[in-house]
């Protein structure tokens, strides 16, 4: 079986557009493919997350996937820094990258001019960087993410990389790191990784707020452990219009993203139904709501009495990081030991 490797931040809770955009994907590649799934809590560092909510995002996306049907004996799942060997891969290929290329990436301009306090449209970064009067710095982990994710993934030998399309970037990196590696010291130790686009196959989700995709920033989302009532406000808030005043008349956004969630989420009749009301300018989207959050609720319940569960059982939760944990140390072991000897250290 072909190998897959994913990396998935530890960023608060998993809301429906990663449930339709990528999770659902995740666990149909386990079938397919030799997956490890993995939490990025080292990456996780170089955005200063604190010890404390460290341990708890980790547990609490580690649960999500679980209950989403991330299945332990099919993929292996894991958390990065159980896998110290991925740090020692990682040192070896910074060695190999220039502090230019890293600089010029995309994400890390965006995130270091954050950390600098500098907007988009002041002085370069590099100006900043050294300005011994900025009382804010980089840190330098921010500036190697993208060997890191490159250690990630070649660690396994991976082929395959599931990402969404803002991900290119650091593909694009992790490949010429990993050719790299394999022209400096005259081998082919490492396949190149190919990325595969979740969102030609994945749904994309609609926020609530009228406009664009679900996202965890723009407090547009409904997150799988909403409770029911939670759901319920949150659509009934969700922005829409006066209605239609022409039968058949095109949707506004906001109008199209709630019956592109209802088509996600609820039954084909009820869509149907929906539909034809608004075409006959009869709609009313109080019943529209209320409809939607019953049936997105229908759809979440299962899932968060899962999540529920499952963060309860401390014991399973560490079953779980311990197996990933060894499964994943073993091919990352095997891996390392070439590469220690292809380096020439003792291996
Ligand atoms: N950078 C990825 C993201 O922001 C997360 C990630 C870290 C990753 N290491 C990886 C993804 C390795 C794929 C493979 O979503």
């Amino acid at each position: 079986m072909e190998i897959v490797v994913s990396g998935i931040r530890p960023t608060g809770n998993l809301h429906l557009g990663n449930y339709f955009g990528a999770v659902k994907s995740f666990v149909e590649l386990q079938k397919e493919y030799n997956c490890f799934f993995f939490i990025a809590d080292w990456h996780s560092l170089t955005t200063h997350l604190q010890p404390e909510n460290i341990r708890r995002s980790v547990k609490t996306i580690l649960a999500e996937y679980l209950a989403c049907g991330i299945d332990p004996e099919k993929a292996t799942i894991y958390i990065q820094s159980d896998v110290r060997e991925v740090a020692e891969l990682y040192l070896y290929l910074n060695m190999n990258a220039g502090i230019g290329e890293l600089m010029r990436t995309t994400s890390f301009k965006e995130k270091a001019r954050q950390q600098l306090r500098i907007s988009n449209t002041d002085a370069s970064i590099e100006k900043e960087i050294f300005n011994e009067n900025n009382k804010h710095s980089v840190n330098a982990g921010l500036l190697t993410y993208p060997t890191l994710m490159c250690a990630d993934i070649i660690i396994h030998k991976a082929v395959k990389v599931p990402v969404g399309k803002d991900q290119e970037q650091n593909m694009e990196m992790a490949r010429r790191f990993a050719r790299r590696f394999n022209a400096t010291y005259h081998t082919e130790l490492f396949p190149e990784p190919a990325s595969f686009h979740l969102s030609n196959k994945a749904l994309k989700v609609p926020g609530l707020d009228g406009s664009g995709k679900m996202g965890k920033s723009e407090g547009n989302a409904i997150y799988l452990i909403d409770d029911e009532k939670t759901i319920r406000k949150k659509v009934m808030k969700a922005v829409s219009d006066a209605g239609p005043t022409e039968p058949n008349s095109e949707k506004p956004e906001a109008i199209q993203n709630l019956f592109t969630l209802m088509e996600i989420v609820s039954a084909k009749d009820t869509y149907d139904f929906f539909n034809d009301k608004y075409n006959n300018c009869e709609i009313r989207y109080g019943d529209m709501k209320k409809q939607l959050a019953e049936d997105i609720n229908l759809f979440c319940a299962p899932i968060r009495e899962k999540i529920n569960d499952i963060l309860a059982d401390e014991v399973y939760l560490d079953k779980v990081a311990r197996l990933g944990a060894e499964k994943a140390s073993e091919s990352a072991a095997k891996t390392l030991k070439e590469v220690r000897e292809i380096i020439g250290f003792r291996p």
